[in-house]
């Protein structure tokens, strides 16, 4: 017993000291915030979440750049509205990182697997889910392990016809004439 409390005790001292070197783990799905016993900066962060489109649609994926120094590590998402559920999924993971499993789905997040360096060339890809109407990239990013921020934000992303806008799916203006017909043909029947 005094053993495993003696080696707990120096994993959780470890993990304070040296931050989550081989990734975030999934218990920081939600908050995205590094157990590293240090805020988060609070001044402006240098880095952007780059987007290579901010429309989707179901087939079409979006490529994501962090751009900025080069970082550490990250914790990479999409999300809707106020949720705080990892939305679509993440293609082949770049180099020196690696899928997390949020929200109990497989590559619904991006995380590092060690510190080499990522840098502003380093692209990710986003898989948009089908039907969803508006989603935006966040990000949590590592410079090292006393200076990271939190909550970075894409631009807004809106999905169109072919993934998810109904306004513009075609089949539903068809609908009332059709129920029109329908209804024409039995009244004067
Ligand atoms: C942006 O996305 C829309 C819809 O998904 C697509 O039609 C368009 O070709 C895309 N543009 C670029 C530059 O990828
Ligand atoms: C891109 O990264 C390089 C270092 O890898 C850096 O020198 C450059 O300033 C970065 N570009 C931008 C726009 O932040
Ligand atoms: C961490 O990064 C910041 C800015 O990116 C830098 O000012 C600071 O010196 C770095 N700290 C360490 C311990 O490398």
């Amino acid at each position: 017993m005094r053993v495993v409390l003696f080696v707990a005790f120096w994993l959780q001292v470890w993990t304070a000291v040296t931050g989550y070197e081989t990734g975030a783990p999934a218990g920081r799905c939600v908050d995205m915030t590094p157990g590293h016993n240090v805020p988060p900066q609070s001044s402006p962060s240098p880095y952007t979440i780059i987007v290579s489109n901010t429309t989707f649609s179901t087939n079409q994926a979006i490529k994501v750049r962090i751009q900025g120094p080069v970082y550490a590590g990250l914790l990479l998402q999409a999300r809707s509205g106020s949720n705080t559920e990892a939305v679509g999924t993440w293609g082949v993971p770049p180099p020196n990182t690696q899928h997390l499993a949020c929200s109990g789905r497989d590559q619904s997040a991006i995380t590092h697997s060690n510190r080499n360096s990522k840098n502003n060339d380093t692209t990710y890809t986003w898989n948009p889910p089908a039907s969803l109407q508006t989603a935006y990239i966040t990000a949590t990013v590592v410079s090292n392990r006393t200076t990271f921020w939190v909550n970075l934000r894409s631009a807004a992303l809106t999905g169109v016809a072919g993934g998810s806008n109904a306004a513009a799916d075609p089949k539903m203006a068809v609908t009332p004439v059709l129920f029109l017909t329908l209804l024409m043909s039995t009244v004067f029947q």
